[in-house]
C-alpha cells in the first residue's frame, strides 16, 4: 500500500477571509488589512492535503450550482482529488466560511449551504467507492446522518474510520462505537463525549469509548495505545501566519502515513505537516507536498 487510497467525506467551502490587526470587540467596526477568498471546508482541505502528500483521494460531498461550487470542484480536480462522488445540488448555495485572521489566529463562522443538503442515502449510494479505500476520513460539517452512514459503511467493509469531530457537537454512543480513531482537540473531545470542560487531558481520554489522537495546538499531539498509555508527540517551531486548516492538514497527513509508517511516525509527520501549513495564508496555502514535508523533517532533530 505505497499510495494509500483515502475517502474523505465532508464539507467543501469557499473561505472569505478578512485579515485584521486584531479581532474586533462586540459592536465595534474595525478597518481590516485585506480580503481574499480561498478554497476551504474541512473535508476539501483534508482531501487536498492528503493528495499533496501522495494519497489517491476521493472526495464525497456536495457543492451548489453557483460560481463558487464550480471553482471549488475545479480546485479539487487540479489538486488531484477525484470529484466523481461530489454532488452538485441545483438551486443551492455552496458552503462558505467567514473567517477573520488576526495575529496568526482565526475566528470562523460557517454557513453550511450545499454541505447540509447531503443526505445519508447519498453516502450509501457511494458505498462501492468507499469499500475500495484503505482509510475513511470524516469531520462534522455535513449532517450527522451522513457521518453515521459513512461509519456504518466503513465498519461493514472492515475499513478504518477516522473521525475529526470538528466543529464540536455531542456524538451518539452508536457512532463512537464505530470510530476507529477520534481526532479532537481538548474542547472537541469534551463536547463530543459530553464531559466537563475542566478535566485534564488524561481524565478526558480515559473516559473515551474509542481510541483518541488529540491535537494540543502548538504543543503537538497526544494519543493512547491499546494498553492505555499516553504518548506525547511534540510539534515543530515555525513562523505562524495563518492557523486555518492546520487541524485538517494534521488529520490528512496522519491518514496518509498511519497504515504504512505506524502510529508514532504518522503522528510526527502529521505534526510537521500541520506546522508547515500555518506558515502561509489560506487553509490550503501552506499544506505541504510530500517532498517539502520530508525536507522539513530532515532538518529537524529526531
Ligand atoms: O478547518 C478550517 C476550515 O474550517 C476552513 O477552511 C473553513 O471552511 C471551515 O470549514
Amino acid at each position: 500500500m505505497n499510495q494509500p487510497k483515502i475517502a474523505v467525506i465532508g464539507s467543501i467551502n469557499m473561505d472569505l477571509v478578512t485579515r485584521a490587526k486584531r479581532f474586533p470587540k462586540m459592536g465595534e467596526t474595525l478597518m481590516g488589512v485585506d480580503f481574499h477568498h480561498y478554497m476551504g471546508g474541512k473535508g476539501a482541505n483534508q482531501a487536498v492535503a492528503a493528495a499533496r502528500l501522495g494519497a489517491d483521494v476521493r472526495m464525497i460531498g456536495a457543492v451548489g450550482d453557483d460560481e463558487f461550487g464550480y471553482e471549488m470542484l475545479a480546485n479539487l480536480s487540479r489538486s488531484g482529488v477525484s470529484t466523481e462522488c461530489v454532488k452538485t445540488l441545483a438551486g443551492v448555495q455552496s458552503g462558505m466560511a467567514n473567517i477573520i485572521v488576526a495575529d496568526g489566529d482565526n475566528a470562523i463562522v460557517v454557513v453550511g449551504g450545499a454541505n447540509l443538503g447531503l443526505q445519508a442515502e447519498d453516502i450509501w449510494a457511494f458505498e462501492a467507492q468507499i469499500a475500495e479505500v484503505d482509510v475513511v476520513l470524516a469531520q462534522l460539517e455535513i449532517p450527522l446522518s451522513c457521518i453515521m452512514a459513512a461509519a456504518e459503511i466503513a465498519q461493514k467493509h472492515g475499513k478504518p474510520f477516522i473521525l475529526n469531530p470538528a466543529p464540536a457537537q455531542k456524538l451518539p454512543q452508536e457512532l463512537l462505537e464505530k470510530v476507529t480513531l477520534l481526532t479532537p482537540n481538548a474542547y472537541e473531545l469534551a463536547i463530543s463525549l459530553d464531559l466537563p470542560l475542566d478535566l485534564s487531558i488524561e481524565e478526558q481520554i480515559a473516559q473515551a469509548p474509542c481510541p483518541i489522537l488529540m491535537t494540543v495546538g502548538s504543543q503537538g499531539a497526544v494519543y493512547n495505545d491499546e494498553e492505555g498509555y499516553l504518548h506525547r508527540v511534540p510539534s515543530f517551531r515555525v513562523m505562524q501566519v495563518d492557523s486555518t486548516g492546520a487541524g485538517d492538514t494534521f488529520n490528512a497527513a496522519f491518514a496518509v502515513f498511519w497504515k504504512t509508517k505506524g502510529m508514532a511516525a504518522a503522528v510526527r509527520k502529521a505534526c510537521a505537516a500541520a506546522a508547515l501549513s500555518v506558515t502561509k495564508s489560506g487553509a490550503q496555502g501552506g499544506m505541504p507536498f510530500a517532498g517539502e514535508l520530508e525536507e522539513f523533517l530532515a532538518q529537524q532533530p529526531e
